[in-house]
C-alpha cells in the first residue's frame, strides 16, 4: 500500500495496532506484539502515543518483544535498542515494565544460546505473535537477519553486514565503532506471525523494497522470504515504491 507521506501512513498503521489491541482487551486476551527499531517505526509510536494519552488507549495487556539488540551493548547507552523503545515508546504509555522484551547485549557470549532458546520459547508459550511490525535494511534484512539468513533461522547473535555496519556509523560516531555483532530474533519466528506489517519510507529503501516484494524468494535479501507469509502488508511512501 503506497501513501503519500510516511505521516499518514504511520497513522494507519497505528490505527491497526490500536483496533487489535482494543479487539483483544474486549476478549480478555493480551495482545502479542512484535516490535522494531530504527527511524522507520517512530511515527508510529508518536501516533499510539497520542491514542494512550488522548484516547485511553490501554497496554496493560500488551506483551512485546523487540527484534533485534546489538551486542555488546549496555541498556542505557546512547545508541541501546533497550533505550531507543523505552524514550520512543514504553516510557509514555501504561505497558507493565514485565510485558516488554528486548533481546540482553549485556550478555556474555556463553549465554547468548540459552537466552534465544528462552526468548523463542516465551513467545511460543503466548501462542506467536498477533502482529509484527517490521523495518527492512538497504540489504534487505529484516531485523539483523543479514543476507545469507535461511528461512527457518532461529534467534541468534549474528555477525553485521558492511551495509548495516555502513548505515549504523552515523549512530556511532564511525564505523569502527560499531559493534561486529548483534543479537536477532529469527526468521522463523517473525514468519509465524498472524500479521506482518513491513514499513519503508525514502528513496534509499526503493532498491531493497522492490526486491523483496518483485524479485526471486532468495536468502540473499531475507526479506524476499515474506512473500511466502499468508497475510503481510508492505507500508511504503511514494518514494521507497518508486522502484516497483
Ligand atoms: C536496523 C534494525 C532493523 C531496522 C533497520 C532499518 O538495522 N536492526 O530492525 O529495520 O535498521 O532502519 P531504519 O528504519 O532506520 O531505516
Amino acid at each position: 500500500r503506497i501513501f503519500d507521506d510516511s505521516e499518514k501512513a504511520s497513522k494507519a498503521v497505528a490505527h491497526e495496532i490500536a483496533a487489535l489491541i482494543r479487539q483483544k482487551n474486549k476478549e480478555g486476551k493480551p495482545t502479542i506484539l512484535g516490535l522494531a527499531t530504527g527511524s522507520s517505526p517512530k511515527k508510529v509510536y508518536q501516533e499510539l502515543i497520542r491514542m494512550h494519552k488522548e484516547e485511553g488507549l490501554s497496554f496493560k495487556n500488551v506483551i512485546t518483544f523487540n527484534l533485534d539488540e546489538y551486542h555488546p551493548m549496555e541498556p542505557d547507552s546512547i545508541q541501546s535498542y533497550v533505550r531507543f523503545m523505552r524514550e520512543q515508546l514504553f516510557d509514555h504509555i501504561d505497558i507493565p515494565v514485565t510485558n516488554y522484551h528486548i533481546p540482553d547485549g549485556t550478555l556474555t557470549i556463553e549465554k547468548i544460546p540459552e537466552f534465544c532458546r528462552d526468548y523463542e520459547a516465551k513467545i511460543e508459550k503466548l501462542g506467536g505473535f498477533d502482529f509484527y511490525l517490521l523495518g527492512i535494511g538497504r540489504n534487505g534484512h529484516i531485523g539483523f537477519n543479514e543476507p545469507g539468513s535461511v528461512i527457518n533461522s532461529k534467534t541468534r547473535l549474528m555477525t553485521l553486514d558492511i551495509t548495516t555496519k555502513i548505515d549504523a556509523a552515523i549512530d556511532f560516531g564511525g564505523l569502527e565503532k560499531v559493534p561486529k555483532r548483534a543479537i536477532t530474533l529469527g526468521i522463523d519466528k517473525i514468519m509465524q506471525a498472524k500479521r506482518i506489517v513491513l514499513l519503508a519510507w525514502g528513496e534509499h529503501k526503493a532498491q531493497s523494497v522492490a526486491k523483496a516484494v518483485e524479485g526471486p524468494i532468495t536468502s540473499d535479501i531475507p526479506a524476499t522470504y515474506l512473500q511466502q507469509h499468508p497475510n503481510t502488508l508492505f507500508i511504503l511512501d511514494e518514494t521507497a515504491a518508486s522502484l516497483l
